[in-house]
């Protein structure tokens, strides 16, 4: 379990974290959500305990970051943002240099190198240099380093940056694998339709501050739901018509917006029978939706 308590940073005078409060729950999978600077990598580098706040405590599995940093440090696995490795190390040679912090030599590192490896899809790579590595195969390293420790808490920070599609299933196979191990889950993403796959709670933070804190499926419910449809041939009628559906917005001269909980599948059919070209029509809502209309800022 992942308990951030009244977390508060300063870098110089400006504030990054103002009072961030939240937890991750044993079994759960958070998805933290923010604009570029809204405070996600100050709060996870904190978590992980390489980042010293200026007020407020982390408790790892009961562990204060700080104060017990040896035993809280075991129970968590982080995969920073952007990994720093020593690029010139063999990708299983640099490996199993950092399993020996943690006391683990030998062929007993060597056959858990073989065994991440192997799971994180890098197996073949093995003795590439890490400078030979791609965005996306670094990632696929640090997780296997994550792992070394098996640790019951993780923490991720834009993982899924640089990750193929290919990738991203491997990462949201690996992360409900690890729920139903009963592990915490912290990831951090801009890429929010896969946060609304993923997550089962999303915290929001802007500003450095906590905007809010919501089940996946109540933001669901809520999100504000429309149609756009993008109509080549639009006349005189087509308000009348799409008027029909729900209040329409027109964005342009021809692309609208109908607002509400509407079927696209009704609406195309009514506006193909009525002789209007759709060149596209798609639904929106969400989280991306929910986000946006929480910060206010669209
Ligand atoms: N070492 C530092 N010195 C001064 N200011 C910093 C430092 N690190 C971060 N900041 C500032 O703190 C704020 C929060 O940064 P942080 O990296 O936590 O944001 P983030 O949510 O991770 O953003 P992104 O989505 O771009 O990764 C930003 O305004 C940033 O400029
Ligand atoms: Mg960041």
């Amino acid at each position: 379990m992942i308990e951030i308590k009244n977390l508060t940073k300063k870098y110089k005078n400006f504030k990054a974290l103002d009072n961030v409060t939240f937890h991750v729950n044993n079994g759960e999978i958070v998805g933290f959500v923010g604009m570029n600077g809204a405070g996600k990598t100050t709060t996870i580098k904190i978590s992980a305990g390489v980042l010293k706040p200026s007020s407020g405590s982390v408790y790892i599995d009961g562990y204060e970051i700080q104060k017990n940093k040896v035993e809280a440090s075991l129970k968590i696995g982080w995969v920073p943002e952007t990994p720093i490795f020593e690029e010139g190390f063999k990708a299983i040679d640099y490996f199993k240099y950092l399993a020996g912090y943690y006391k683990i030599k030998g062929e007993e590192a060597e056959k858990l190198a073989l065994k991440l490896f192997e799971e994180t899809g890098i197996l073949d790579a093995k003795d590439k240099k890490l400078k030979e590595y791609s965005q996306g195969m670094k990632k696929r390293f640090a997780l296997a380093v994550s792992m070394i420790k098996d640790p019951n808490n993780y923490l991720f920070d834009e993982i899924l940056n640089g990750l193929d599609p290919q990738g991203i299933v491997f990462f949201r196979d690996f992360v409900n694998k690890a729920k139903k191990e009963n592990k915490a889950i912290l990831f951090s993403s801009h890429i929010l339709n896969e946060v609304q796959n993923i997550a089962d709670r999303v915290v929001f933070i802007h500003r450095g501050k906590i905007l809010g804190i919501k089940r996946m499926d109540e933001i669901l419910k809520e999100a504000k739901k429309s149609i756009k449809v993008t109509i080549l041939n639009p006349d005189e009628n087509i308000l009348k018509i799409l008027n029909k559906f729900g209040q329409v917005n027109k964005i342009n001269n021809d692309i609208f917006e109908i607002m509400g909980d509407v079927n696209a599948e009704e609406i195309n059919e009514l506006l193909v029978k009525s002789s209007y070209k759709v060149s596209k029509i798609e639904q929106i809502g969400g989280l991306e939706e929910y986000f946006l209309n929480l910060i206010g800022e669209r």
